[in-house]
Formats: C-alpha cells, sequence, structure tokens
C-alpha cells in the first residue's frame, strides 16, 4: 500500500505518512484553504505574542512575517501549492513556512490546531457575517425601491392565497424589508458572541507558557465597544465547542426561509393566474421544449436553495450533539456545513435583489385585481361599527350582504342603498364611499398599517436609513 509523506503531527511518534486512502478520507485541505488569509493573520498575531514574551526575537518575528507575506503572495497569484498530504490549511501553511523560515519551527509554541482552527472559524466568520449584512441592506434598497417605483399601486393582500384587503404594493415590499432586518439583527447578535479570542486555549488545557492572550486578541480585534480584549473563560470550551456556527447556520436558515417565501410570492405574481410583474429576460429563463415559456428560475432556485441551508443547520447539530469533550476530529465536518450556508445564502440575497431591480409592474393587472369589491368587506363591517353597529352583529350582517350579491350574481359595490338597507337599515345613502378604493387606503392611518400617508412615510423612513446610494 501506498503511503503519503508524513505530516508534521506525525514527526517523531509515528514510522512513517498514514496510507494513502486515509490521508484522502482524512484531508480538509480541498476546502478549508479558504482559511488562509485568517490563518496567516491569526499566526502573525501569535508570533508577535510570542516575541513579547520572549520565545522568540524580533528577528524572528520579521522572518515569520516575511515569510507569511510571500507565502500570501503565492495563493493570491494561485501558484502556491497545497498539499492533500499536509491534510489542512494549518499545516500546509506551517510546513511551507518551516521550509523557506527555520524561525517557523517555533511558531506552534504553546498553540495547537485545536485552538488554531476555532480562531480562524472566528475570524472567517465575523467577515463572512459583515459581508453577509451589506448583501441584505443591498436587498433591503431593492424592496423599498421596487415600492417607491409603484407609489400608487394597489394590490389585494392575501391571507390562506385568498384574496384578504387591499394594501400598497410598497406594504408588501416593506414587510420583506422588515424581516430581513430582523435576520440583520440576528447575524449581528452572532458576530458578537464570536467575537472571542480562543486562542490560547492549546490543545484542550492551555498552556505553561506566559501567553499574553489579551494582546493576541487585541492585535485581531477581539475586543468589546471599549477597546478591550474579549477572551475565552475556558480551556475545553475553547476547542470543544461551535455553537457561534450554530447560531451562523440557524440565522442563515431562518434568513434562507424569509428569502424563499419572497421567492414564492415572486413566482406567484409572474403567473398568468397573477400577473402582477414582469421579469426582465436576462433574469428569466427559457424552456427547452415550449417556446412560449419565461420562468422565474432565480426565485425557484432560492426557493430551492433555503432547502440545503436548512439541512446546514441540522448537519451542524447533528454532527455536536453526541460528542464528548473536547476536540474531537468529527468538527472538522463543520466547515463545509458552515461555508456552503455562506455562500448560498449570500449569492441568494443578491440574486434576488437583482432580480427586483429588474422586475416592472403590471399596474393595469393590478388595478383590475385591487377593484375587486370584496377586499373591503371589513370596511363595510367597519362603515356600520362607526354608525354604532358592535362588530359581531356588523360581521354577521356584511356576511348576509356577501351572500347576498353573490346569489344575486351583483358585486358587492353596484348593490343599491335600498338593496342594503333591506339587509339592514343601518346602511345609509353614504354606503357607495365605502367602495372607493382611494379614499379606504387613505383611512389606514395606524401606524403599520397599509394606508396611503403611511405607507409613505415608511417608505421614507426606509429611504433615510439605508442612505441614498444605489445598490451596487
Ligand atoms: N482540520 C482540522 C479541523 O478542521 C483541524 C484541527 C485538527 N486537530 C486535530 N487534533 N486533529 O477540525
Amino acid at each position: 500500500m501506498s503511503s503519503s509523506p508524513a505530516p508534521v503531527s506525525r514527526s517523531g511518534r509515528f514510522a512513517g505518512g498514514p496510507a494513502a486512502d486515509v490521508a484522502a478520507f482524512s484531508e480538509s485541505i480541498s476546502f478549508d484553504w479558504r482559511l488562509w488569509r485568517h490563518d496567516i493573520r491569526g499566526s502573525v498575531a501569535h508570533a508577535t505574542m510570542l516575541k513579547r514574551i520572549g520565545v522568540i526575537d524580533s528577528t524572528e518575528l520579521r522572518a515569520i512575517e516575511s515569510g507569511f507575506k510571500a507565502i500570501a503572495a503565492e495563493i493570491e497569484a494561485g501558484t502556491f501549492e497545497w498539499k492533500p498530504a499536509l491534510e489542512d490549511v494549518h499545516m500546509n501553511l506551517e510546513a511551507e513556512l518551516t521550509r523557506r523560515v527555520p524561525a517557523g519551527a517555533r511558531l506552534h509554541t504553546a498553540r495547537s490546531r485545536n485552538d488554531q482552527v476555532a480562531l480562524d472559524i472566528r475570524l472567517w466568520l465575523r467577515d463572512e457575517i459583515a459581508a453577509l449584512q451589506s448583501e441584505i441592506r443591498g436587498l433591503q434598497k431593492s424592496l423599498v425601491e421596487l415600492g417607491a417605483r409603484n407609489p400608487e399601486v394597489v394590490i389585494p393582500g392575501y391571507t390562506h392565497l385568498q384574496r384578504a384587503q387591499p394594501v400598497y404594493l410598497a406594504h408588501h415590499c416593506l414587510a420583506y424589508a422588515e424581516m430581513i432586518e430582523r435576520d440583520h439583527a440576528r447575524l449581528a447578535d452572532c458576530a458578537d458572541r464570536a467575537n472571542v479570542c480562543p486562542l490560547g486555549s492549546g490543545a484542550i488545557a492551555g498552556s505553561t507558557m506566559p501567553l499574553d492572550r489579551a494582546l493576541v486578541a487585541k492585535l485581531l480585534g477581539f475586543v468589546d465597544s471599549k477597546g478591550r480584549a474579549r477572551i475565552t473563560q475556558n480551556s475545553m470550551d475553547g476547542v470543544a465547542d461551535r455553537d457561534f456556527l450554530v447560531e451562523f447556520c440557524a440565522a442563515g436558515a431562518l434568513l434562507a426561509v424569509h428569502l424563499s417565501r419572497l421567492a414564492e410570492d415572486v413566482i406567484l405574481w409572474v403567473s398568468s393566474e397573477f400577473g402582477f410583474v414582469r421579469i426582465a429576460d436576462a433574469y428569466t429563463t427559457g424552456s427547452s421544449l415550449m417556446p412560449q415559456k419565461k420562468n422565474p428560475d432565480i426565485a425557484e432556485l432560492t426557493r430551492g436553495k433555503s432547502a440545503r441551508v436548512i439541512g446546514n443547520l441540522v448537519s451542524l447539530l447533528t454532527l455536536m450533539k453526541g460528542l464528548p469533550m473536547t476536540y474531537n476530529r468529527d468538527m472538522q465536518e463543520d466547515k463545509e456545513r458552515a461555508f456552503d450556508t455562506a455562500d448560498t445564502v449570500r449569492a441568494c440575497v443578491r440574486l434576488m435583489g437583482a432580480l427586483l431591480d429588474h422586475t416592472t409592474v403590471d399596474t393595469e393587472a393590478c388595478r383590475k385585481a385591487a377593484a375587486d369589491p370584496l377586499l373591503l368587506a371589513t370596511d363595510l363591517a367597519d362603515y356600520l361599527v362607526k354608525k354604532g353597529m358592535p362588530f359581531r352583529q356588523a360581521h354577521h350582517v356584511v356576511g348576509a350582504v356577501v351572500g347576498l350579491s353573490e346569489k344575486w350574481g351583483k358585486p358587492l359595490d353596484q348593490l343599491t342603498v335600498a338593496e342594503f338597507r333591506d339587509i339592514d337599515p343601518a346602511f345609509g345613502p353614504d354606503v357607495a364611499s365605502v367602495f372607493k378604493l382611494g379614499k379606504a387606503m387613505a383611512r389606514r392611518r395606524i401606524t403599520g398599517a397599509p394606508g396611503t400617508t403611511e405607507v409613505r412615510r415608511q417608505v421614507a423612513a426606509w429611504k433615510k436609513r439605508l442612505g441614498p446610494q444605489p445598490r451596487g
């Protein structure tokens, strides 16, 4: 059986490298190489601290720094050779540094890959969350803009996918802006909890070396709002837990679910049955068979991809649930799930934003749908309430009106005052005014309602909050 060259972790104790199939089975470099920037950053901070406590001198620190600089340039240029035999990003970088710079052999003093990987993922997660949050802002802008481009458009709002009450299209769009605002906040929360430095936890039990953990934390930006270092307080917890990744995957899954619902609305809206919006050609796809088709694949894929993002959360929870303290190799499986959530959710947020930017509204189709007088049946009940009738009775009376209008085949807004009064004398000659849609929209004045003034106010508030610049 062929065997691979021995990685540094096997030197001394082992007679040779692992069997080739073992190396292939256990390597993670094929996916964790993307942590290289964070790994180098962490290593340079660690080396800086080792110099401060006298483990290396300043010449050695400079050599380590410039060694990593050269390696980073090669990785950027795509010329760096990653070696699967060296298992992971940590050993690839350390081995190559040590090959070039003798002081590299001192770098791993008082450090283990267990606290190193915990550090790298936290650093990575902080960056990913910041990037995702800015994409969320972009999507919010697209939602606000779609509403703002169509300020007069009213559509039926739905419950049970049955026409319920009229709402401004902008109100519907802003509902999603609100939902993903909470996703944004959840991500901020997660970033805050991840923003604690685990380096110094060692393999499990810290170190006998007098490490300056606070210095490392400060160098890497693990600080509170007052600039004080934030470091993990228990070495076992520091290497054993991945709750920050679980939180991220949970926040990502919820965001994906919100996007999936938005996607579903778009899919309904572009169907011939609704016809509320049209998507620009560049953001739709055709059918290989049916020449007339223009399909909303971006929305469908966004809806579909939420499944794997939910799966990533379940995978992570399942991965962690039976693990004894502390680090177990199982945990190497955390990365692909977290990477996939980050990449998938980010792409979905971006593409849904782009899709909305390339969506136009069929105002006539919306007008027709919103002209359905049944949408104002609740307003009719409110009309009776304003005349002094208890709501339960008004609900009953309007139910009877709707029943008769259906029986007579006569839309609600075409019943005569006499017909209304036959059903209940509380109806007055002003009953027709209930069905004037513009007036009906103006009547919805309370905070959060889809009223004319309120929605305008909300759109303006969102615009102000998101800033003037268009999506990049
Ligand atoms: N590649 C490993 C992981 O992702 C790094 C930590 C390895 N630690 C160890 N003791 N084998 O989890």
